[in-house]
């Protein structure tokens, strides 16, 4: 059977377009960790949505199991096959044309398989501005984007990628296809079908076009480093900006102690901008727009050193300086990956509950795993932190080991913690494999329930990502 299916692609594709030598198929069966790999039954490279469509109906013919990848930078290891060498992984990195772009409608419609970086590029060269932003924005595909309904640094002004969609284009489990690619700001004609898909993680079909929404260029812009004693402070800090600011205030990400000294150690060239600071917590914050922004941002910042909030605060004097500062944030993932062994945790709380919630959870995982190296990152202004783990440093060079052994305790303390305070255990990254069965744990039964009779109705064979997202 796998022959036929093998022959039958070639037939749809050409054989230059379905990999199976072990070399070729290497880069897509590993995700971007390093930590989750398997084997497939093959790789196809499909050029055109007809393409896709005869993939998956073939696939379906077959009953074999469909693992669409875009850029593969997914965190939680949904975008690669199982260790079973009986998937086929279907990468849209062919598919990369722009259709269409309106500056005055506000819409660029895009393969799914262009990297954001490119989306933004465009939407640059017509004057407008696509502002997603994402550390891993040279290599994700918008497909991706979609299908894990990414965050990043502009969520806290523009929203999820979900908020910026207008239209999408999906083949369906049954290689049937949805034209859905309106560009819309108005259409109450019934369930929002686009939704089902953004944030399916490929689950219920192949996403292979989108409208996404484009906005007026802010290319004026304040940015600072500050450093602030504690994360009450941080959030305190938010307010103030909030107040001065107004919708201004874009960008607003908190950075602590040991997730900076990572960067310092790895990212080459990086330096400390607040050198003689001796705060654990640093915000980056930025203000967007089209005039001069520095005033609002220095009358925030002063009130805050007033009332103790503030201990030093490094404001970008030019485009240089800016870049550096942001390179220090987005190395973060980076830099911790070169250490080895990392427990990733995504988790939103309730804004108000953020600075009391690090606090509790600080001292149960020391006792769990003394020594464990808390790198405390991301999207404060969401309630989003990037609650990363890595090893103790000990003597005999064994703390990953010990990261690894103590994985379940401390990540069932810090979802049992997040699922009290009325929080998510995945802000940003989705489930994948990894998170599947935690976030079923955590969620009600009739919301299970609801998630499977979405999934039954739309892929009954269960061929589309099995595994990922659902237990
Ligand atoms: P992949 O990794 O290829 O796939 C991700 C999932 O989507 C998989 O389940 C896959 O099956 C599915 N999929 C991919 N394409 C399609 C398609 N066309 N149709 C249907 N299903 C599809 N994420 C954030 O949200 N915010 C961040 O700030 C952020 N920062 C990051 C920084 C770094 C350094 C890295 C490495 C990752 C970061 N990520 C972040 C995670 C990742 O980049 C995002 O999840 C991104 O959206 C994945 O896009 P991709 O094209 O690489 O998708
Ligand atoms: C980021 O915001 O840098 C990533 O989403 C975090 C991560 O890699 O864990
Ligand atoms: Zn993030």
């Amino acid at each position: 059977m796998s022959d036929d299916l093998l022959q039958r692609l070639r037939e749809a594709l050409g054989t230059q377009h379905v990999l199976t030598d072990e070399s070729d198929v290497a880069a897509y069966i590993v995700d971007w960790t390093g930590a989750h790999s398997g084997r497939a039954l093959a790789v196809v490279r499909p050029g055109s949505t007809e393409e896709v469509a005869d993939v998956v109906a073939a696939c379906h013919r077959a009953g074999v199991a469909i693992v669409p990848q875009g850029g593969n930078t997914g965190l939680v290891a949904g975008g690669v096959p199982d260790g079973s060498g009986n998937q086929v992984v279907l990468s849209l990195g062919r598919m990369r044309a722009i259709r269409d772009i309106d500056p005055v409608a506000g819409t660029i419609t895009v393969e799914a398989g262009v990297v954001l970086a490119d989306v933004q590029a465009a939407a640059a060269a017509a004057g407008r501005l696509f502002p997603m932003s994402l550390g891993s924005e040279g290599s994700c595909t918008i497909g991706g984007n979609l299908s894990t309904n990414a965050g990043g640094t502009a969520v806290l002004r523009y929203g999820m990628t979900r908020e910026l969609a207008l239209g999408l284009e999906v083949v369906l489990p049954d290689g049937r296809v949805w034209d859905g690619l309106r560009g819309l700001r108005k259409d109450n004609t019934g369930y929002s079908l686009k939704d089902v898909f953004i944030g399916a993680e490929g689950t219920l079909g192949v996403i292979t076009a989108a409208v996404m929404r484009l906005f007026p260029p802010t290319p004026v812009r304040a940015t600072a480093w500050v450093s602030v004693p504690d994360t009450a402070s941080a959030v305190t800090l938010l307010g103030l900006v909030q107040a001065h600011a107004g919708a201004h205030l874009a960008t607003y990400e908190i950075v602590n102690r040991a997730a900076l000294d990572l960067v310092l150690t790895h990212l080459p060239g990086a330096r400390d901008p607040a050198p003689g600071a001796t705060s654990d917590w640093a915000v980056l914050v930025e203000l967007a727009g089209t005039s001069d922004l520095d005033a609002p941002l220095e009358a925030a910042l002063g009130e805050a050193v007033e009332q103790g909030l503030v201990e030093d605060a490094a404001f970008a004097g030019s485009s240089a300086q800016r870049s550096t500062l942001w390179a220090l944030r987005e190395g973060i993932s980076e830099a911790q990956k070169v250490e080895g062994a990392t427990l990733k945790h995504d988790v939103t709380l309730p804004i108000a509950d953020l600075a009391l919630w690090t606090d509790r959870i600080t001292p149960i995982l020391e006792s769990i795993l003394p020594g464990v190296r808390l790198v405390t990152y991301g999207h404060v202004g969401d309630g989003n932190l990037h609650f990363n783990l890595s090893p103790p440093v000990v003597d005999g060079g064994n703390g990953g080991d010990a990261l690894l052994a103590a994985a379940g305790e401390l990540t069932s303390a810090i979802y049992d913690s997040v699922a009290a305070a009325r929080g998510s255990i995945s802000a940003e990254h989705g489930l994948g494999s990894t998170k599947a069965a935690a976030a079923a744990s955590y969620k009600s039964q009739v919301e299970v329930d609801l998630m499977r009779a979405i999934k039954d109705a739309l892929d009954p064979q269960g061929l589309m990502n099995p595994g990922t997202l659902l237990a």
